[in-house]
């Protein structure tokens, strides 16, 4: 039996490996509405269980599509995202939750959800001055000179009437035609694919070269103005305003007001949208009028003047031909079904993943089995189970490997996970590669590169390891495809720059196993320097608050290996951190020992990531959710309603953002 916390730890471990392979690979191994049904279990036990709270825990975070390629710049709203539901029954429950909120009459505006990525665009006198991506919700990537690239956007509006400055957003796609033919393309010069036309046209938009983006013929509908000085009070009027400017707005928008309406529209497009040119993945339900909408506000993540619908899977029975086995970034081995291939949801699907030995054997599946696949408008389409009346002849039974696929490794499973992984971390390529690109990633050690770059110094014989990067000089990567100059100057000078990246976050760069942030931090302020924890048992380790034991094991693993100790020995001769700065130490102050925060809302000043390390930093602790051990509540905009009612029926304090930082001064 499990238990609720390994539960709740296996949830977010998965989730976060679903976070990685989304937001960073662009590459998703499951189903958004797989990984929606996971998120909302974690929520749902997060909530009955305050005390497994997390600050890093998936269910905090809005995932985040932030490169190192690109500038941020912080939204001047925050992009939220819309709560979703599958069923008609959820869909009448946000009816009725309005009807009775709002207690007058109220429109809602119906919408295709479009399934692509968000883009934020900024328009000054007429002319757009600025495109940037959803990023983490308040900040996100300045890609301007791409977006100019794609002809459906005006660059200069039309008409008249349109507000001095404001701001329209929407989603910019590709085409099913264009990733078609793009996906063709890249098979014949051994390319990887894409898997779905979001992650081509997101893919597209993080180009360093506007000219291939153009090449690329991305699409933009747009659904939603922002600003102080709106044409109309009414969501559905604005739309046909921001048309006669020039705006691509889809024709396709309805406005209802009974219920009927609203699943007549649902059931009409979950059809028709067949026949689009673009993806589209639901219905978005919007209250119509301004004013109502504000009156219904906003919790923590979404309006609630908002809803989506998405539609269900579609499903094809096919024959499963042979299963291969892939090797991920930490060393996972994911089975995959290969398929005679079939159509489904406009795409044709030769493969699906199968996840793990359990699902294997749960599915009792052998080769040349009727199988049927689900697809949600997604990625790699799921195996959900197996037409045994169609079983005539039975092939061998899907056995899972015992070797590593790449390194011939014996592969391990650990007693309590799912997973089999190949244990050759430091020589089996796919790792090397996975390990290279955590290490030069935002959170680590901030190192202006990508999959693509890592791929390519790999192939040339310029990367091996991490330390390698300390290495490349300009003259190196001058000469290869797609580098210039300037490119290769700011590469280097990155990596220069990575040598001022504290201790706790070089720590969390390595990539051992189980160590993530949190943990990172925890040992980095518990030990001091590396040396220090190199030569800790687990008995030491686990004293550690928030180590556990196989975080503990994991890092007595990782140091005891040779190959990870003259790694580390590089990386000290390079001049990387490995101790932590006097500095970070006398800026760790008391000022807010045994003091517990909870924050909510969205900040100005600095993100929710930045406040939860000043109030670790001056000893205090960040929760979840609002309870009678809570101190204070640092409060932005949008703070959700429900937190607020249960600080006032505690007696919480609720302060804002200056008086935190004066408390810190
Ligand atoms: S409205 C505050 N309308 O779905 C409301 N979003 O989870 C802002 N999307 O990030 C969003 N089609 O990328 C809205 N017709 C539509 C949409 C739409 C697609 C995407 C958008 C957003 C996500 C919401």
């Amino acid at each position: 039996m499990t238990t609720v916390k390994e539960r709740i730890e296996q949830l977010r471990r998965e989730l976060e490996e679903h976070n990685y392979h989304y937001y960073v690979l662009s590459t998703p191994l499951i189903s958004d509405y797989e990984f929606d049904l996971k998120l909302r279990e974690l929520q749902d036990l997060e909530k009955q269980h305050p005390e497994f709270f997390d600050p890093n825990s998936p269910t905090q975070r809005v995932g985040s599509d932030i490169s190192n390629d690109f500038p941020q710049q912080t939204h001047l709203y925050p992009m939220l995202s819309l709560s979703n539901t599958y069923s008609e029954g959820e869909v009448a429950d946000f009816y009725q939750r309005v009807a009775k909120s709002l207690n007058e009459p109220f429109e809602l505006v119906c919408e295709l959800k479009y399934d692509g990525t968000s883009i934020s665009l900024v328009y000054e006198q007429g002319a757009l001055v600025q495109a940037i991506t959803r990023g983490d919700g308040v900040k996100g990537d300045v890609v301007t000179e791409n977006v100019r690239t794609i002809n459906s956007i005006p660059l200069r509006l039309r008409g008249k009437g349109y507000p001095e400055k404001f701001e329209i957003r929407g989603e910019i796609l590709m085409p099913w035609s264009v990733f078609d033919d793009l996906n063709k393309e890249r098979e014949q010069q051994g390319e990887p694919l894409f898997a779905n036309p979001r992650n081509a046209a997101s893919g597209t938009l993080k180009l360093q070269n506007p000219a291939v983006v153009a090449s690329r013929k991305l699409d933009s509908y747009l659904y939603y103005l922002l600003g102080e000085q709106l044409p109309a009070e009414d969501h559905y009027q604005n739309l046909q305003c921001a048309k006669s400017w020039g705006f691509k707005i889809p024709d396709t928008i309805r406005k209802y007001q009974s219920l009927e309406e609203v699943f007549q529209f649902i059931r009409y497009w979950d059809i028709e949208r067949k026949n689009l040119p673009v993806a589209t993945d639901g219905i978005v339900l919007k209250v119509n009028s301004l004013k109502q909408q504000r009156n219904l506000g906003y919790t923590a993540k979404s309006p609630r003047w908002a809803i989506a619908y998405k539609f269900q899977a579609e499903k094809a029975l096919t024959r499963l031909n042979s299963v291969s086995f892939q090797v991920g970034r930490t060393g996972t081995v994911t089975p995959v079904a290969n398929l005679e291939p079939v159509q489904l949801s406009g795409t044709l699907v030769k493969r699906a993943t199968l996840h793990n030995a359990d699902v294997i054997e749960s599915l009792d599946l052998h080769i040349g089995d009727m199988v049927y696949v689900e697809k949600g408008g997604e990625i790699i389409p799921k195996i959900l189970g197996v037409d045994k009346s169609m079983r005539f002849m039975v092939g061998d039974k899907v056995q899972f490997i015992k070797y590593c696929p790449v390194c011939k490794t014996p592969l391990v499973r650990e007693p309590d996970e799912a997973a089999h992984y190949c244990p050759n971390e430091t020589a089996c390529e796919p790792q090397i590669k996975g390990k290279i690109e955590h290490f030069v990633s935002r959170k680590a050690m901030n190192i202006n590169a990508g999959g693509e770059t890592i791929e390519q110094f790999y192939n040339a014989g310029l990367l091996k390891n991490v330390a390698d990067l300390y290495g490349i000089n300009i003259r190196d990567i001058i000469h290869l495809d797609r580098w210039g100059e300037k490119s290769a100057r700011n590469f280097v000078e990155s990596v220069r720059q990575s040598k001022h990246v504290p201790f706790e976050r070089v720590l969390f760069a390595l990539g051992i196993r189980h160590v993530g942030e949190t943990a990172a931090k925890r040992l980095a302020f518990a030990f001091h320097t590396i040396e220090a924890l190199m030569t800790a048992d687990i008995t030491q380790l686990i004293q550690t608050d928030e180590i556990g034991e196989c975080i503990a094991r994991s890092v007595v693993d990782y140091f005891s290996n040779d190959e990870n100790k003259r790694l580390i020995e590089r990386l000290q001769a390079e001049g990387i951190q490995f101790a932590v700065s006097e500095q970070a130490i006398a800026e760790k102050t008391t000022k807010l020992n045994g003091k517990t925060f909870v924050i909510s809302g969205v900040f100005a000043r600095y993100s929710r990531d930045e406040y939860k390390k000043m109030i670790e930093l001056n000893g205090g602790k960040n929760t979840g959710s609002v309870s009678s051990k809570t101190d204070y509540i640092l409060a932005g905009e949008h703070m959700g309603s429900a937190k607020q009612e249960k600080a006032l029926k505690l007696g919480v304090k609720i302060i804002d953002e200056d008086t935190f930082l004066q408390m810190i001064e």
